[in-house]
């Protein structure tokens, strides 16, 4: 069957014929029959190099062929037991090794588990109740947190059915805005818990934080004793070998992983000072459980990723990402375009804006209509990017340099075509 007919048979059962909203593109998604390196292959016979990469987990690219031996190996000896394995304390080691701000760290199945649980220990610890967030900050799909959430574009998050008095105490500010930040502190001191934020918001796009203000984070958070909880769950072990807050020299109190950490597998974790993590059960009295926490096959996978990430790897992913970047940007340049490039490290995008983008309600000001023929060009050419406007690119080790040119003249075409 073609994927025109599997999305048509799909949506009498699956709801909007995808399992998760942002899969959905218009007139209907290709249906993947495999994924080998850079590229990706639907059931209509075309290949497309990946920027996508299941939205950040595979950053050794899809099916790599040591992991996929490996783990075929660890299958027999069972998916599951609800008993702890060696295996979870060579992954738990390997992240305290590398992540400056991580003692202990405990494994869930997702991001957004991962969000809900840190979320509850901050709680738990400082006996507060509210926590702060960002406009178009996304972290996961659970109700505390859908408040002015990015991801998805067109299906953003603003859900039914979440009860006001679950979200009142949830607070949500512009990105890189020092002044309302502070009002808001100000004003919320005494019962704020946390501060959660992406330190490169990735669901509105690519937006980088401004110089300080991770640091403006940490102060306020010290001085009213508010837990600071980065989201590492696409920048951790993306953009560098100790994640964002060794990126950026700022550390949080906890951080919360998923994607890569499960190395292609289902899996998040959330971890950070020891003083904070001794309080999650059964150590201490705040309750996390979970069947498939620590599932072995995902900490497997993970132990393998990582153990793949030294700087070296970084580094050549990061000229990967610069070529990407200074490509376009020269591209604009000669072309007169009105349009944003950014991105770091092995993430990149593009808003088809004519101002630099720091927060959502600027990201929302791109052009959308525009992004969408982009999106399209480049998916009849061969290239396979996230469909929204506000999601971000990723690149693996497995993309050439043959795949990179080709994409930035495929994308060069696009934005002469939309010029
Ligand atoms: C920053 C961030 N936090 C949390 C999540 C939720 O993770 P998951 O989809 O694994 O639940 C995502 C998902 O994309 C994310 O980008």
């Amino acid at each position: 069957m073609n994927s025109k007919v599997l999305f048509n048979e799909g949506k009498n059962y699956i709801p909007g014929g995808v399992s998760s909203p942002v899969r959905a593109f218009k007139p209907y998604p290709f249906f993947v029959k495999c994924g080998h390196g850079s590229k990706i292959e639907d059931v209509d016979g075309n290949k497309y190099i990946d920027y996508c990469l299941a939205y950040g987990p595979l950053i050794l690219g899809h099916s790599n062929e040591e992991l996929v031996k490996s783990i075929y190996e660890d299958l027999k000896l069972g998916t599951a037991y609800g008993a702890p394995t060696e295996a979870e304390i060579t992954l738990a080691k390997k992240v305290v090794d590398r992540v400056p701000y991580v003692d202990m760290i405990r494994f869930v199945n997702s991001g957004t588990e991962a969000t809900m649980s840190a979320i509850r220990l901050a709680r738990g610890f400082t006996g507060r109740n509210k926590i702060l967030k960002f406009d178009g900050g996304y972290h996961g799909a659970h109700d505390y947190v859908l408040v002015k959430p990015g991801s998805g574009g067109a299906t953003s998050p603003d859900s039914l059915g979440i009860p006001k008095d679950t979200t009142k105490n949830t607070l949500s500010v512009p990105f890189n805005d020092e002044n309302i930040l502070e009002k808001v502190v100000l004003e919320n001191k005494d019962d704020l818990a946390a501060i959660i934020v992406e330190p490169v918001m990735a669901n509105i796009g690519c937006v980088e934080p401004k110089v300080g203000f991770l640091k403006l984070l940490r102060a306020l958070c010290d001085e009213y004793g508010i837990i600071l909880i980065f989201d590492e769950v696409i920048t951790g072990f993306r953009v560098s070998r100790g994640c964002a807050g060794e990126y950026f020299g700022v550390y949080p109190d906890l951080a919360t992983f998923g994607k890569i950490i499960g190395g292609g597998f289902p899996m998040g974790a959330f971890g950070g000072k020891k003083e904070l993590m001794e309080n999650i059960a059964p150590a201490g009295k705040v309750y996390q459980a979970g069947t498939f926490n620590g599932n072995p096959i995902s900490v497997k996978a993970g132990i393998f990723t990582l153990d793949k990430l030294d700087h070296i790897f970084y580094k050549s992913l990061k000229d990967k990402g610069d070529f990407i970047r200074n490509s376009l940007e020269e591209f604009k340049d000669e072309n007169l375009l009105n349009i944003q490039v950014v991105g770091l490290a092995s993430m990149f995008q593009i808003y088809f804006n004519d101002k630099p983008v720091l927060n959502y309600e600027l990201a929302k000001k791109s052009g959308t209509d525009n992004f969408s023929y982009y999106f399209n060009h480049l998916l009849k050419n061969g290239i396979f990017i996230p469909p929204s406007q506000f999601e971000c690119c990723f690149i693996s080790n497995t993309h050439s340099q043959e795949d990179l040119e080709k994409t930035v003249n495929i994308m060069g075409d696009a934005l002469n075509l939309i010029k």
